[in-house]
């Protein structure tokens, strides 16, 4: 059987190893900005191997993940003991699709486009209904993702893609959009890693359904869920973006700040 990416946790976790203080640098400021109380507690869906409950806890925050995989929730539990962070960071399994919270926490973060693994618009709204449930009135949860292109190119070559290296393996990842079905609203894309360990190389394809995001579709979501309204828009160098203006994919991957209701 074929295997995929999300079951690999610790290649997933080189492939994503990069550094993401100035990220976190961004999300604090956006914290500080939008939020009316000091953010403490942060909800993390979707939190993967681990990038942000190990990193969260450096600047004092508490962070909870949750993930579908229970290969990434054990990974993300090891390292978060390893490290001794138990008393700041904590992750369980569950799905975006219907988890619920009785704890309510000061803000929520979802990254790289993880909330795109929510295809159907009911998906999309009970997610935002749930998490709003679970989020303080005044509190906000932060999504990251990027919309349609206006206009679409295949991106796959075989010379892009990055680098990187841990504890002597080395995993090259080629990450391309290979289609887009604008009816749908489905992203069609395309994970390779190349992966050399112990002088032996391998290769891990992998295929990924995603939401096709529309600027006026999201919005309709945010406000048919009823628990938040959008409120700014971040770009990764840390401008903000103008709710009137024209979002499309040429923007990449923004930060989109929901405030609940
Ligand atoms: C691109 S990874 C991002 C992980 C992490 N947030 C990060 O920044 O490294 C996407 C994650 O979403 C998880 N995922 C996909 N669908 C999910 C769902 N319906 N509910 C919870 N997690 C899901 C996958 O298992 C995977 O760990």
């Amino acid at each position: 059987m074929k295997k995929k990416l999300y079951d690999l946790p610790k290649y997933y976790n080189i492939a994503f190893s990069w550094d993401n203080s100035n990220e976190i640098d961004l999300l604090q400021m956006i914290f500080e900005k939008y939020v009316p109380y000091e953010v403490k507690n942060i909800l993390e869906p979707a939190s993967g191997s681990g990038r942000f409950l190990m990193s969260f806890p450096k600047y004092k925050y508490h962070i909870t993940g949750y993930d579908n995989n229970r290969r990434m929730v054990a990974y993300a539990r090891k390292r978060i003991s390893n490290a001794g962070l138990q008393d700041f960071a904590k992750v369980i399994s569950g799905d975006m699709k219907s988890i619920k919270f009785k704890e309510k926490f000061d803000a929520a973060f979802n990254s790289i486009n993880s909330i795109g693994y929510l295809l159907s618009d009911g998906e999309i709204i009970s997610h935002f209904r749930n998490t709003g449930e679970s989020i303080k009135k005044g509190g906000i949860y932060i999504i990251h993702l990027a919309c349609a292109a206006d206009k679409f190119e295949i991106y796959e070559t075989e010379n892009e893609g990055w680098v990187l290296e841990k504890d002597g393996i080395r995993v090259k990842t080629i990450w391309a959009i290979e289609k887009e079905d604008k009816q749908k609203k489905i992203s069609y894309q395309f994970c390779k890693m190349t992966i050399t360990e112990n002088g032996k190389t391998f290769v891990l394809e992998d295929r990924h359904k995603l939401r096709l995001w529309f600027f006026e579709d999201l919005k309709n979501l945010i406000r048919e869920s009823g628990k938040f309204r959008l409120e700014a828009i971040y770009n990764e160098k840390h401008n903000q973006i103008p709710l009137d203006m024209h979002i499309n994919g040429e923007l990449g991957n923004l930060y989109y700040v929901l405030k609940v209701k």
